[in-house]
């Protein structure tokens, strides 16, 4: 069967300077996201890409599992930022910006950013993302940043537990879509939103995300630690943490936190 990403192609058009000039693929792989650690630690370049058709053991937060079957976009980025720890945190949000404009750009579907890291289109999730961080102190090693998005799967495909709440490319479109051409347009969008960071911060980052958030402003449900809150989301603040305002009206500031790894 032919791949359905040729990389070698996807190359040839890609118009960005560091994200995708290396792109390692495969046709099947426990998790990109595991790939991409062992490709950084082996001294894989900054902006390194590790991309596979179908993931057997993909990962999402909290310890979720992440439907990977053959049809849809599975990928993680290796970066190399130069900040602090705490700043990296903010990656989270260059990653849903840039699958937030390539989906809209492309499909012009009706997407919602979701705090911390989830795109949606119609209320449920079409992208789950996966940023861990590799630290030395409080300097960062590198970040990798993982990326699923549902393309060429129907609701019927998905398992039992996240029918109801997931949705794909092909489900909102009623047709199937080219996996390539979204893969290139994430990279070019995540490129210029890191660059974007770099140079002016990452409240130049949250300004065009937040005209996404569509949750803003309505009450919603957010697991922190081991709890959950329920409340009104008033705002992402300069840091990237949610302000909550709870029931009892007290205001909380969550921190969106990326897993760390040695
Ligand atoms: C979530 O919503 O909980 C995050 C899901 C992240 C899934 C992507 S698919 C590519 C990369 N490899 C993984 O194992 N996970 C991320």
């Amino acid at each position: 069967m032919p791949a359905k990403i040729n990389v070698d192609k996807l190359q040839e058009s890609l118009r960005t300077k560091r994200l995708g000039k290396h792109i390692f693929f495969t046709r099947e792989i426990d998790s990109t996201n595991a790939w991409a650690k062992q490709l950084a630690k082996l001294g894989a370049e900054e902006g390194t890409v590790a991309v596979a058709e179908i993931q057997t053991a993909g990962r999402g937060r909290l310890g979720r599992e992440w439907f990977s079957p053959e049809g849809s976009l599975y990928f993680s980025v290796i970066l190399r930022p130069q900040m602090c720890a705490s700043e990296a945190v903010g990656l989270v949000f260059v990653a849903g910006l840039a699958v937030a404009e390539a989906l809209r750009e492309m499909y012009h579907l009706k997407v919602e950013t979701k705090w911390p890291n989830d795109v949606l289109v119609n209320g449920r999730k079409i992208c789950g993302i996966l940023c861990e961080m590799n630290t030395k102190g409080d300097a960062v090693g590198f970040v990798v940043a993982g990326i699923g998005v549902n393309v060429n799967s129907t609701e019927k495909t998905f398992p039992e537990s996240i029918r109801e709440t997931a949705t794909s490319v092909q489900n909102e479109l009623g047709k199937t879509v080219p996996i390539e051409n979204l893969f290139r347009t994430v990279l070019e969008r995540f490129e210029s939103g890191y660059d974007l960071y770099a140079r002016d911060g990452l409240a130049a980052v949250l300004d065009k995300w937040k005209r996404f958030a569509r949750f803003l402003g309505h009450g919603i449900d957010v697991v922190s630690g081991d709890e959950l809150l329920s409340g009104v989301a008033l705002d992402v603040d300069a840091t990237g943490s949610l302000v909550l305002r709870l029931r009892d009206c007290t205001v909380r500031a969550l921190s969106s936190e990326m897993s760390l790894f040695m």
